[in-house]
């Protein structure tokens, strides 16, 4: 398949809302990653996104709306605290799980009675949206196992020649994937850490917000059932073998150095990523494992951030792609 390649213009996105109506595929820029999207209505459309990407077809989508109005179709119910949520937080980096109407097929949810839905504020995503005038299921546009695409020729690495058209964005300003909160409980649950914190939650609602629990166990064995089915698959694993190292500053700085000698003395490329602050984390990461595999890079060495905020958010992509290896240095 011959993939378009197409610069940002109204003609452009229009032309790519049509490819999406007619049930095609288009990546898209979002301002956490790209996306992979289709017709979310249309279930044989959202099959060849599974199929483009390998995924396994249980794990379910994230539907994208550009106007709360459209909810109606696709929700059962609006909880109590969706409101204030969506004014807070929409157009932006934060997805919420509600229970589903009919409309929306089983395939696009991967069986769920749920549904995840979010509204991006970027703009190039928006106006594809609305070009569309259907609402956009799409993953991010990686091959299944791979980092998330922060950039449009990242994306292209991975989908060219596999789907209808890419629209040529900016590089992603978050890096990492939307917050995902299911709302269809009690007390809502962080199934998915994002740019959008706990505390950020918690500050809106002026009530409890928890993490879905298995967030913070190595997905192992039969009975690892997380809430969110996409937390259980193997994620952004480079071909380097990464390794966290976690303290003190000027501990891990030199466990970090002493590592890299050893390293480097027995003939292995190494690359190191020190990130003093979680935004510059969460932008640059997925890139840089890009990258360091492109380079074939043996060894990467990263500093564990504090496991707080933005931090606790990076640090999940960190140590899934780490395999869960991570060593805590004394001072
Ligand atoms: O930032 C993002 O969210 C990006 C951009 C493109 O919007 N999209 C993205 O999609 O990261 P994806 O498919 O790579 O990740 C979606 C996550 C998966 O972990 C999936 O299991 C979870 O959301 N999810 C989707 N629908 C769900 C549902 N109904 N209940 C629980 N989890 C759900
Ligand atoms: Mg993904």
């Amino acid at each position: 398949m011959n993939t378009e390649k197409l610069e940002i213009s109204s003609e452009s996105i229009q032309h790519a809302g049509d490819i999406l109506r007619k049930g095609g595929l288009v990546a898209f820029p979002t301002e956490t990653v790209y996306g992979l999207g289709a017709d979310a209505l249309n279930g044989e459309a959202v099959k060849a996104v599974y199929a483009a990407k390998g995924r396994p077809s249980d794990n379910p989508m994230i539907v994208h709306i550009a106007e709360t109005e459209q909810l109606a179709d696709l929700i059962a119910e609006l909880p109590a605290h969706a409101g204030p949520l969506i004014r807070a937080f929409w157009p932006g980096p934060i997805t919420f799980v509600f229970r589903k109407t009919d409309q929306v097929p089983e395939t696009t949810t991967g069986g769920l009675d749920t549904v995840a839905i979010r509204m991006p504020s970027n703009e190039t995503a928006r106006r594809l949206i609305l070009a569309a005038g259907v609402p956009v299921a799409a993953p991010s546009a990686n091959l299944s196992g791979k980092p998330s695409p922060t950039t449009a020729a990242d994306v292209l690495e991975d989908m060219d020649g596999r789907i209808d058209a890419v629209l040529l964005g900016e590089d992603c300003a978050v890096g990492i994937e939307s917050t995902v909160l299911d709302l269809t409980g009690e007390v809502p649950m962080i199934l998915r850490p994002g740019f959008i914190t706990k505390e950020m939650l918690e500050t809106v609602l002026g009530s409890e917000v928890r993490y879905d629990p298995s967030l913070f166990r190595q997905p192992d064995g039969e009975d690892f059932k997380p809430r969110s089915p996409g937390m259980k698959y193997k994620h952004y694993t480079p071909n380097a073998e990464v390794r966290l190292i976690a303290g003190e500053p000027e501990a891990v700085h030199a466990r970090i150095e002493a590592l890299r000698t050893e390293a480097e003395e027995a003939g292995r490329t190494v690359a190191v990523l020190d990130y003093r602050d979680p935004r510059e984390a969460a932008k640059d990461f997925f890139a840089r494992l890009r990258e360091i595999d492109r380079e074939g890079v043996d060894l990467v060495l990263v500093r564990a951030l504090k496991e707080e905020e933005l931090g606790l958010s990076v640090m999940n992509r960190m140590l899934k792609s780490a395999g869960y290896n991570i060593e805590q240095v004394q001072a």
